[in-house]
């Protein structure tokens, strides 16, 4: 089976750079993202490459050459699908905020209305791909939509999770440790699905790297990759709070620890805590998917990640306003960093709103500086916590077009994303700004300890 047009339903943070990357290395097939967000698509269309909605290093090059030849952006979603033979469904899947499961479930509205879409739409045999997490046998739900609606049209349903990370999104699809692809490899028509993916990706991907495996394993996969990854940087923030405590240094025991080959040395990076749009959702589904099948020390086995996370983002924050002689009542705190780690504008559960959070309720004046994130985005993320009014937010959170005019006559300086060129900044004025004494919290190990307290600092490190 041929594949030359692909359709994929969601243009964000993994629609628009896989089908990116998709499009340049196979200039053959025409690729169509298409997403209901109106700003989003034109954005993506914007004549300026720099402007594309999602910040990630190398993407709007690759934007740049294939957009117009066979990557397109449109809101024409009925179009998109029927003239599609490959269709990704790359929708989100937040936790849900209502009803059964609430807090904990991942919300498949999006992916049920996805499904739905297609069947009413599609004239020709489809394979439609799940790109999006997704609990373990969703791809059950979506054949039962998509075989009911009588009109002969054959689907095939596969699992192509993306394991790609933010901030190196183009790196990591353009060599992937591996592509998985779930399928209904039983069956002739499921085989050939199968086939067809593994030969779009085996045009820069080698042969090795690209697994199958049946559909259920496919997708417990996603979630279980996600909570290995999360679990060891919960597992370094519990040791780091016990350095602290015992004049251990928590990076010179991730770098004992993970020289042992079996353990290895990634992920164990201890912080300010985890954020970004997945891993904690990923968890709660994993954690409610055991709690529905009677798996409860499984569920608390992996719940205690998510609540080792919430930990580190409280103690950091408690220890500023203790560090601070109690209080930080009306002192200006600047906060370095805002995204969830560097090199993305993503802001979904970053640590930072948390610690701001935190100290806005102990009545700090809060100063932000982050290279890539909009202020109206900062205070998206406040107000979306509900924690005050949203003229509250706005009276005593100030945002800045740079580091030092945050950190000029605050109490403190809160690093909370190791962008790199904080690591560059003229430390000995942000200090002679300050006022004293002058207290630098830094919840990602990223600056040197023995030249912040020879310029004069008060400081405080993660794990040190
Ligand atoms: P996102 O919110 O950035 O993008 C999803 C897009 O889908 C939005 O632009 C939204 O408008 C659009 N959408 C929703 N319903 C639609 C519909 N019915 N028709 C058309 N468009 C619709 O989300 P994301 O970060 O790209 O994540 C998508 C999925 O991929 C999630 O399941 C996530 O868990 C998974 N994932 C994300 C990452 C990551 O790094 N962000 C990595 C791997 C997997
Ligand atoms: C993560 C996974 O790494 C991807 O494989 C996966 O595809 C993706 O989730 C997803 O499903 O969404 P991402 O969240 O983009 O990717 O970024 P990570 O590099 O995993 O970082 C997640 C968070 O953990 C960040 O806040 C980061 O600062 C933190 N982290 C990471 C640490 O605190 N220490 C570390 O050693 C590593």
């Amino acid at each position: 089976m041929k594949i030359k047009n692909i359709c994929c339903i969601g243009a964000g943070y993994v629609g628009g750079p896989t089908m990116a990357v998709i499009a340049q290395k196979c200039p053959e097939i025409n690729v169509t993202v298409v997403d209901i967000n109106e700003k989003r698509i034109a954005a993506w269309n914007d004549n300026d490459v720099d402007n594309i909605p999602i910040y990630e290093p190398g993407l709007s090059k690759i934007v740049a050459e294939a957009r117009g030849r066979n990557l397109f952006f449109s809101t024409d979603v009925d179009a998109a699908i029927d003239k599609a033979d490959m269709i990704f469904i790359s929708v989100n899947t937040p936790t849900k905020t209502y009803g059964i499961g609430k807090g904990m479930a991942a919300d498949l509205k999006f992916i049920e209305l996805c499904a739905r879409q297609i069947a009413r739409v599609s004239t020709s045999d489809k394979i439609v791909i799940e790109k999006s997490t997704l609990p373990v046998r969703t791809a059950e739900t979506l054949k039962n939509i998509l075989d009911n609606t009588g009109n002969g049209v054959n689907y095939q349903i596969l699992s192509n999770p993306e394991f790609l990370a933010e901030g190196t999104a183009v790196d990591d699809l353009m060599n992937p440790d591996r592509v998985l692809i779930g399928g209904d490899i039983e069956t002739e028509k499921g085989k050939e699905a199968v086939q067809a993916l593994v030969d779009v990706y085996a045009h820069w991907v080698p042969n090795e790297r690209i697994l199958t495996t049946n559909v259920w394993s496919s997708e417990l996969s996603k979630l279980t990759a996600n909570a290995f990854l999360a679990q060891r940087v919960s597992s370094i923030n519990a040791m780091s709070e016990l350095c602290e405590k015992t004049g251990a240094d928590v990076n010179e025991v991730a770098k004992a620890v993970g020289m042992d080959s079996r353990i290895g040395s990634k992920f164990l990076k201890s912080s300010v805590g985890f954020g970004g749009s997945c891993f904690q959702k990923d968890i709660l589904n994993l954690v409610y998917i055991a709690k529905s099948f009677g798996l409860h020390e499984v569920a608390d086995y992996w719940e205690q990640v998510i609540l080792m996370n919430d930990h580190q983002k409280r103690r950091f924050a408690a220890n500023i306003v203790k560090t601070l002689f109690n209080t930080v009542s009306g002192k200006k705190i600047a906060i370095l960093g805002w995204a969830f780690k560097k090199d993305t504008n993503d802001t979904r559960e970053s640590a930072a709103i948390y610690v701001a959070d935190y100290l806005l309720n102990e009545q700090a004046e809060i100063v932000v500086y982050d290279p890539k994130v909009k202020s109206e985005q900062i205070y998206t993320d406040l107000d979306y916590l509900n924690s005050r009014a949203e003229k509250e937010n706005r009276t005593h959170v100030t945002i800045v077009g740079n580091p030092y005019e945050a950190a000029k006559d605050s109490h403190a300086i809160a690093l909370l994303t190791e962008w790199d060129e904080f690591n560059e900044l003229d430390w000995k004025k942000i200090y002679d700004d300050m006022l004293k004494p002058a207290f630098l919290f830094d919840g990602r190990r990223l600056l040197e300890r023995k030249t912040k307290e020879k310029i004069g600092f008060e400081f405080y490190a993660i794990g040190n």
